[in-house]
């Protein structure tokens, strides 16, 4: 079950990579978010090894280079994703894998100094094998940073300026989309509560460092708020955090 809606997503995510290029990549966390300029998550990055789950277009292995990292390792489950990285990344020797994040495709253990995800970590059909995975590739006292949706903001939906609750929070499982980004590109998503992230770190071993709502960047602290549907808007973000940023150690 899990093989099949990862081969079927696998082959959506290389219909609909190119919306992604540069997008949801640092130093920004996520929509509307305060960035790793406001937040300081990664501290020191000279001559770090990193891996980055999810990585995507390739966009925030650059910005770690750009920090002085030594090592850029990238999993993605799209080809076309991990293609566009390669670009993205030319002259910097980056190790990419195509692969789903949830399976060990043997990369070295005990290995990463940091290893992070950007706005992909909720992809994952099994969230307890993916954080046990991440835990064994960092060294001890390595640290996991990820930022996804907040769990509750995908159930809230804008209609002429009122915020409504859109089905459960209390019903995990996962969502399918029949046309992602507007393509013919299904893709089923799994729906967890804040908690299960929260707990799944836990049972992985991970000491919880911070948890952070977000609040809007400062960025946009001079843009004047229109009324706004939606499903990202400055409207909603001001009101609610649009993501959930975790930062957890290995002791
Ligand atoms: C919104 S993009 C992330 C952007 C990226 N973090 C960056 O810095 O540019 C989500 C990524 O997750 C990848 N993805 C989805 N499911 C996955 C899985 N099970 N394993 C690995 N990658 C997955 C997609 O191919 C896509 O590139």
């Amino acid at each position: 079950m899990i093989n099949e809606i990862l081969k079927n997503n696998k082959k959506s995510w290389d219909k609909v990579a190119h919306h992604f290029n540069g997008k949801d990549a640092l130093p920004s966390y996520g929509p509307f978010t305060q960035t790793e300029e406001e937040l300081r998550l990664f501290v020191d990055l000279t001559n770090k090894k990193i891996l980055d789950i999810g990585c995507g277009s390739g966009h925030s292995l650059r910005y770690m280079a750009e920090k002085g990292a030594s090592e850029l390792w990238g999993v993605d489950l799209s080809q076309s994703q991990i293609e566009t990285a390669r670009e993205t990344l030319k002259g910097m020797n980056p190790k990419l894998y195509c692969a789903p994040m949830e399976k060990d495709i043997n990369l070295p253990k005990k290995y990463f100094d940091f290893v992070y995800s950007i706005y992909a970590i909720g992809w994952t059909m099994d969230l307890s094998a993916t954080f046990k995975l991440i835990y064994s590739y960092l060294k001890p006292g390595g640290t996991f940073i990820f930022s996804w949706d907040h769990p509750l903001y995908a159930h809230l939906k804008c209609e002429n300026g009122r915020i409504i609750l859109e089905g459960s929070y209390q019903n995990e499982g996962t969502v399918t989309y029949d046309n992602f980004k507007g393509e013919d590109a299904p893709m089923v998503i799994p729906t967890r509560k804040m908690s299960t992230y929260i707990n799944e770190l836990i049972k992985a071993d991970f000491t919880i460092e911070k948890v952070i709502e977000s609040d809007v960047s400062e960025s946009f602290d001079s843009i004047e708020v229109e009324v706004s549907d939606r499903y990202y808007s400055l409207y909603k973000a001001r009101k609610f955090p649009t993501t959930m940023i975790i930062k957890a150690q290995k002791e």
